[in-house]
Protein backbone atom coordinates (compact mmCIF):
# COMPACT_ATOMS: atom_id res chain seq x y z
CA UNK A 1 0.00 0.00 0.00
CA UNK A 2 2.95 2.43 1.38
CA UNK A 3 5.97 2.83 -0.68
CA UNK A 4 8.55 0.02 0.93
CA UNK A 5 9.87 0.97 4.04
CA UNK A 6 13.58 -1.00 3.92
CA UNK A 7 15.14 -2.97 1.25
CA UNK A 8 16.61 -5.24 3.98
CA UNK A 9 13.81 -7.64 4.46
CA UNK A 10 12.41 -9.91 5.25
CA UNK A 11 13.71 -9.36 8.63
CA UNK A 12 13.28 -9.34 12.91
CA UNK A 13 14.09 -6.72 15.04
CA UNK A 14 14.99 -7.29 18.78
CA UNK A 15 12.97 -4.90 20.89
CA UNK A 16 13.30 -5.88 24.37
CA UNK A 17 16.38 -8.30 25.08
CA UNK A 18 15.12 -7.95 28.55
CA UNK A 19 13.49 -10.49 30.92
CA UNK A 20 10.41 -8.89 32.95
CA UNK A 21 11.58 -6.11 34.99
CA UNK A 22 14.24 -4.84 32.42
CA UNK A 23 17.25 -4.37 32.56
CA UNK A 24 18.41 -2.31 35.02
CA UNK A 25 15.39 -3.38 37.57
CA UNK A 26 13.93 -0.16 38.62
CA UNK A 27 14.20 -1.28 41.91
CA UNK A 28 17.50 -3.43 41.73
CA UNK A 29 20.81 -2.74 43.21
CA UNK A 30 22.36 -6.52 42.30
CA UNK A 31 26.02 -6.45 41.12
CA UNK A 32 24.93 -5.66 36.93
CA UNK A 33 22.21 -3.43 37.72
CA UNK A 34 24.62 -1.50 39.52
CA UNK A 35 26.56 -1.34 36.31
CA UNK A 36 23.79 -0.14 34.82
CA UNK A 37 22.85 2.52 36.88
CA UNK A 38 26.45 4.18 37.21
CA UNK A 39 26.90 3.79 33.06
CA UNK A 40 29.53 1.29 32.63
CA UNK A 41 30.32 0.95 28.96
CA UNK A 42 30.90 -3.11 29.45
CA UNK A 43 26.92 -3.10 29.59
CA UNK A 44 23.76 -1.66 27.66
CA UNK A 45 20.65 -1.24 29.23
CA UNK A 46 17.86 -3.83 27.45
CA UNK A 47 14.02 -3.31 27.61
CA UNK A 48 11.92 -6.09 27.95
CA UNK A 49 10.85 -8.83 26.15
CA UNK A 50 9.68 -8.19 22.30
CA UNK A 51 10.58 -9.38 18.29
CA UNK A 52 9.42 -7.49 15.61
CA UNK A 53 9.59 -9.27 12.39
CA UNK A 54 8.54 -8.48 8.76
CA UNK A 55 8.60 -10.28 5.24
CA UNK A 56 7.84 -7.09 3.23
CA UNK A 57 9.02 -3.97 5.13
CA UNK A 58 5.34 -2.74 5.29
CA UNK A 59 3.71 -4.69 7.55
CA UNK A 60 5.30 -6.00 10.71
CA UNK A 61 4.45 -8.90 13.61
CA UNK A 62 5.03 -8.10 17.05
CA UNK A 63 6.09 -11.35 19.22
CA UNK A 64 4.90 -10.49 22.14
CA UNK A 65 3.77 -7.28 23.90
CA UNK A 66 6.51 -5.84 26.65
CA UNK A 67 5.05 -2.87 29.08
CA UNK A 68 8.16 -1.17 27.31
CA UNK A 69 6.24 -1.46 23.81
CA UNK A 70 5.47 2.20 23.47
CA UNK A 71 9.18 3.30 24.06
CA UNK A 72 10.08 0.56 21.96
CA UNK A 73 7.68 1.93 19.24
CA UNK A 74 9.50 5.55 19.47
CA UNK A 75 13.07 3.88 19.01
CA UNK A 76 12.39 2.17 15.91
CA UNK A 77 11.73 4.20 12.33
CA UNK A 78 10.14 1.06 10.66
CA UNK A 79 7.06 0.68 13.48
CA UNK A 80 5.76 4.76 12.94
CA UNK A 81 2.54 5.41 11.63
CA UNK A 82 2.59 6.16 7.99
CA UNK A 83 2.27 9.72 7.84
CA UNK A 84 0.37 9.71 4.75
CA UNK A 85 -2.49 7.20 5.68
CA UNK A 86 -5.84 8.19 4.48
CA UNK A 87 -7.26 7.30 8.34
CA UNK A 88 -5.21 9.60 10.08
CA UNK A 89 -4.14 6.89 12.28
CA UNK A 90 -1.98 4.32 11.03
CA UNK A 91 0.28 1.20 12.51
CA UNK A 92 2.45 -1.00 10.14
CA UNK A 93 1.60 -3.59 12.90
CA UNK A 94 -0.62 -5.66 11.99
CA UNK A 95 -0.79 -8.93 14.03
CA UNK A 96 0.76 -9.50 17.83
CA UNK A 97 1.67 -13.25 18.56
CA UNK A 98 1.98 -14.01 22.15
CA UNK A 99 3.91 -16.99 23.60
CA UNK A 100 2.74 -17.03 27.33
CA UNK A 101 0.64 -14.33 29.15
CA UNK A 102 3.17 -13.44 31.62
CA UNK A 103 3.32 -9.42 32.48
CA UNK A 104 6.04 -8.77 30.79
CA UNK A 105 4.64 -10.20 27.17
CA UNK A 106 0.78 -9.03 28.02
CA UNK A 107 0.89 -5.73 29.22
CA UNK A 108 2.32 -3.80 26.30
CA UNK A 109 -1.17 -4.54 24.30
CA UNK A 110 -2.92 -2.05 26.80
CA UNK A 111 -0.53 0.63 24.77
CA UNK A 112 -2.15 -0.40 21.13
CA UNK A 113 -5.76 -0.04 22.36
CA UNK A 114 -6.37 3.24 20.09
CA UNK A 115 -8.73 1.11 18.27
CA UNK A 116 -6.35 0.08 15.58
CA UNK A 117 -7.29 -3.05 13.65
CA UNK A 118 -5.16 -5.86 15.11
CA UNK A 119 -4.77 -9.54 15.29
CA UNK A 120 -3.79 -11.30 18.89
CA UNK A 121 -2.98 -14.58 17.73
CA UNK A 122 -2.06 -17.20 20.70
CA UNK A 123 -2.75 -20.73 21.75
CA UNK A 124 -5.88 -21.13 23.63
CA UNK A 125 -4.13 -21.08 27.10
CA UNK A 126 -2.93 -17.75 27.03
CA UNK A 127 -6.23 -16.61 25.24
CA UNK A 128 -8.28 -17.43 28.48
CA UNK A 129 -5.82 -15.51 30.76
CA UNK A 130 -6.44 -12.42 28.75
CA UNK A 131 -10.42 -13.70 28.22
CA UNK A 132 -10.81 -13.82 32.33
CA UNK A 133 -8.71 -9.99 32.70
CA UNK A 134 -11.49 -7.36 32.06
CA UNK A 135 -8.77 -4.45 31.56
CA UNK A 136 -7.64 -6.46 28.14
CA UNK A 137 -11.10 -5.47 26.68
CA UNK A 138 -10.02 -1.95 26.24
CA UNK A 139 -8.94 -4.02 22.99
CA UNK A 140 -12.41 -3.35 21.36
CA UNK A 141 -12.98 -6.70 20.06
CA UNK A 142 -15.09 -5.36 17.16
CA UNK A 143 -11.37 -4.35 15.46
CA UNK A 144 -9.04 -6.39 17.31
CA UNK A 145 -9.22 -10.12 16.30
CA UNK A 146 -8.47 -12.37 19.36
CA UNK A 147 -7.33 -15.73 17.40
CA UNK A 148 -6.32 -18.83 18.39
CA UNK A 149 -3.73 -20.67 16.76
CA UNK A 150 -4.07 -24.84 16.35
CA UNK A 151 -0.60 -25.83 17.57
CA UNK A 152 2.46 -27.09 15.70
CA UNK A 153 -0.13 -25.68 12.07
CA UNK A 154 1.84 -23.21 10.04
CA UNK A 155 -0.77 -20.52 9.22
CA UNK A 156 0.79 -17.06 6.53
CA UNK A 157 -0.12 -14.08 9.13
CA UNK A 158 0.97 -10.77 6.89
CA UNK A 159 2.65 -10.85 3.98
CA UNK A 160 5.47 -13.08 3.34
CA UNK A 161 5.70 -14.44 6.56
CA UNK A 162 3.96 -17.76 7.60
CA UNK A 163 4.63 -18.73 11.63
CA UNK A 164 3.88 -21.83 13.62
CA UNK A 165 3.27 -21.64 17.51
CA UNK A 166 3.67 -25.02 19.40
CA UNK A 167 3.89 -25.49 23.11
CA UNK A 168 6.84 -26.16 25.05
CA UNK A 169 7.99 -26.95 28.70
CA UNK A 170 6.43 -24.39 31.01
CA UNK A 171 3.90 -23.06 33.54
CA UNK A 172 1.28 -20.51 34.31
CA UNK A 173 1.64 -17.27 34.51
CA UNK A 174 3.03 -16.11 38.18
CA UNK A 175 0.15 -14.09 38.95
CA UNK A 176 -1.99 -17.10 38.11
CA UNK A 177 0.28 -19.96 39.26
CA UNK A 178 -1.28 -20.64 43.28
CA UNK A 179 0.54 -22.66 45.28
CA UNK A 180 2.50 -25.40 43.97
CA UNK A 181 2.51 -24.95 39.74
CA UNK A 182 3.21 -28.26 37.96
CA UNK A 183 6.57 -26.87 35.97
CA UNK A 184 7.36 -28.33 32.31
CA UNK A 185 4.39 -29.27 31.07
CA UNK A 186 3.21 -28.40 27.81
CA UNK A 187 0.01 -27.92 28.44
CA UNK A 188 -0.19 -24.50 25.86
CA UNK A 189 0.74 -21.99 28.48
CA UNK A 190 4.14 -21.10 27.29
CA UNK A 191 5.10 -21.36 23.68
CA UNK A 192 7.35 -21.43 20.95
CA UNK A 193 7.10 -19.20 17.52
CA UNK A 194 8.70 -21.11 14.09
CA UNK A 195 8.61 -17.91 11.69
CA UNK A 196 9.36 -18.43 7.99
CA UNK A 197 10.17 -15.39 5.86
CA UNK A 198 11.68 -15.60 2.43
CA UNK A 199 13.54 -19.20 3.03
CA UNK A 200 14.91 -18.43 6.42
CA UNK A 201 13.29 -19.78 10.16
CA UNK A 202 13.30 -18.06 13.01
CA UNK A 203 12.69 -19.95 16.35
CA UNK A 204 11.94 -17.60 19.07
CA UNK A 205 11.14 -19.30 22.62
CA UNK A 206 11.77 -16.67 25.48
CA UNK A 207 10.44 -19.05 28.09
CA UNK A 208 11.05 -22.84 27.80
CA UNK A 209 11.68 -24.82 31.30
CA UNK A 210 13.42 -28.14 29.16
CA UNK A 211 15.14 -28.46 25.92
CA UNK A 212 13.65 -31.97 25.59
CA UNK A 213 14.73 -34.23 22.65
CA UNK A 214 11.68 -33.36 20.18
CA UNK A 215 12.21 -29.86 21.13
CA UNK A 216 15.84 -30.05 20.20
CA UNK A 217 14.72 -31.82 16.83
CA UNK A 218 12.16 -28.83 15.59
CA UNK A 219 15.17 -26.56 16.77
CA UNK A 220 17.42 -27.96 14.23
CA UNK A 221 15.27 -27.29 11.54
CA UNK A 222 15.81 -23.36 12.25
CA UNK A 223 18.35 -20.86 10.82
CA UNK A 224 18.17 -18.83 13.68
CA UNK A 225 17.29 -19.16 17.12
CA UNK A 226 16.32 -16.53 19.79
CA UNK A 227 16.27 -18.89 23.37
CA UNK A 228 15.80 -18.19 26.61
CA UNK A 229 18.82 -16.83 28.20
CA UNK A 230 17.14 -15.34 31.77
CA UNK A 231 19.66 -16.97 33.90
CA UNK A 232 23.30 -18.13 33.62
CA UNK A 233 23.38 -20.62 36.87
CA UNK A 234 20.41 -22.37 37.95
CA UNK A 235 20.11 -20.56 41.74
CA UNK A 236 21.68 -17.19 40.47
CA UNK A 237 18.77 -15.06 42.46
CA UNK A 238 18.87 -17.44 45.67
CA UNK A 239 22.36 -16.98 45.61
CA UNK A 240 22.11 -13.00 45.13
CA UNK A 241 19.98 -12.77 48.27
CA UNK A 242 17.03 -11.70 45.49
CA UNK A 243 14.19 -14.40 45.63
CA UNK A 244 13.77 -18.07 46.85
CA UNK A 245 12.92 -19.06 43.49
CA UNK A 246 15.31 -21.08 41.28
CA UNK A 247 15.41 -20.33 37.23
CA UNK A 248 13.79 -23.95 36.68
CA UNK A 249 10.96 -22.76 39.54
CA UNK A 250 10.60 -19.93 37.57
CA UNK A 251 9.93 -21.93 33.96
CA UNK A 252 13.48 -21.44 32.47
CA UNK A 253 15.90 -23.62 31.68
CA UNK A 254 19.41 -22.03 32.96
CA UNK A 255 22.02 -21.85 30.28
CA UNK A 256 24.79 -23.37 32.06
CA UNK A 257 25.29 -26.49 33.94
CA UNK A 258 23.95 -30.30 33.45
CA UNK A 259 20.96 -29.95 31.93
CA UNK A 260 21.53 -26.45 30.73
CA UNK A 261 20.79 -24.59 27.60
CA UNK A 262 24.37 -24.10 26.59
CA UNK A 263 24.99 -27.95 25.85
CA UNK A 264 22.35 -28.04 23.99
CA UNK A 265 22.23 -24.65 21.81
CA UNK A 266 25.83 -24.52 21.15
CA UNK A 267 25.45 -27.63 18.82
CA UNK A 268 22.20 -26.62 16.96
CA UNK A 269 22.64 -26.20 13.06
CA UNK A 270 21.50 -22.66 12.98
CA UNK A 271 23.21 -19.74 11.68
CA UNK A 272 22.58 -17.71 14.40
CA UNK A 273 22.06 -18.46 17.63
CA UNK A 274 21.24 -15.87 20.28
CA UNK A 275 20.27 -15.87 23.74
CA UNK A 276 17.05 -13.54 24.82
CA UNK A 277 14.71 -12.67 27.62
CA UNK A 278 18.12 -11.94 30.12
CA UNK A 279 17.53 -11.46 33.13
CA UNK A 280 19.10 -8.78 35.14
CA UNK A 281 20.89 -10.46 37.60
CA UNK A 282 22.61 -12.81 34.80
CA UNK A 283 26.22 -11.90 34.18
CA UNK A 284 26.22 -12.22 30.20
CA UNK A 285 25.22 -8.72 29.99
CA UNK A 286 28.94 -7.90 31.06
CA UNK A 287 31.06 -7.57 27.52
CA UNK A 288 34.23 -9.60 28.78
CA UNK A 289 32.52 -11.52 31.39
CA UNK A 290 33.86 -15.18 31.65
CA UNK A 291 30.15 -16.10 31.20
CA UNK A 292 29.81 -13.59 28.34
CA UNK A 293 33.18 -15.33 27.02
CA UNK A 294 31.88 -18.77 27.57
CA UNK A 295 28.90 -18.07 24.80
CA UNK A 296 31.47 -15.66 22.50
CA UNK A 297 33.67 -19.44 22.14
CA UNK A 298 29.97 -21.24 21.82
CA UNK A 299 29.31 -19.15 18.82
CA UNK A 300 26.02 -17.62 20.78
CA UNK A 301 25.21 -14.12 20.35
CA UNK A 302 23.17 -11.91 23.44
CA UNK A 303 20.74 -10.26 21.79
CA UNK A 304 20.15 -6.05 22.93
CA UNK A 305 17.11 -3.34 21.92
CA UNK A 306 17.67 -2.60 18.05
CA UNK A 307 19.63 -5.93 17.33
CA UNK A 308 18.69 -6.65 13.52
CA UNK A 309 18.42 -10.01 11.69
CA UNK A 310 18.42 -10.63 8.10
CA UNK A 311 15.86 -13.46 7.28
C1 LIG B 1 9.04 -14.80 33.73
O1 LIG B 1 9.53 -14.79 32.60
O2 LIG B 1 9.36 -15.66 34.56
C2 LIG B 1 7.99 -13.79 34.03
O3 LIG B 1 8.08 -12.71 33.16
C3 LIG B 1 7.99 -13.38 35.47
C4 LIG B 1 7.19 -12.14 35.70
O4 LIG B 1 6.01 -12.06 35.32
O5 LIG B 1 7.74 -11.20 36.27
MN1 LIG C 1 9.26 -13.16 31.36
ZN1 LIG D 1 19.44 -6.51 39.04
Amino acid sequence: MFDSVDSEVPKAIVLGAAAGGGFPQWNCGCPVCSLAWNGDPRVIPRTQSSVAVTGDGATWILLNASPDLGQQIRATPALRPHPSSPRGRHSPLVAVVLTNADVDHIAGLLSLRERQPLRIVALGPVHAALDANPVFEVLARDVVEREIARPGRAFEIATGVSLEIFAVPGKAPLYAEGEDPEIGHESGETAGVMVEAGSTRLAYLPACADLTPSLVKRLARADVVLFDGTLFTDDEMVRAGLGLKTGRRMGHVPISGAGGSLEMVRNLPARRKVYIHINNTNPILIAGSPQRRMLDEAGIEVAHDGMEIEL
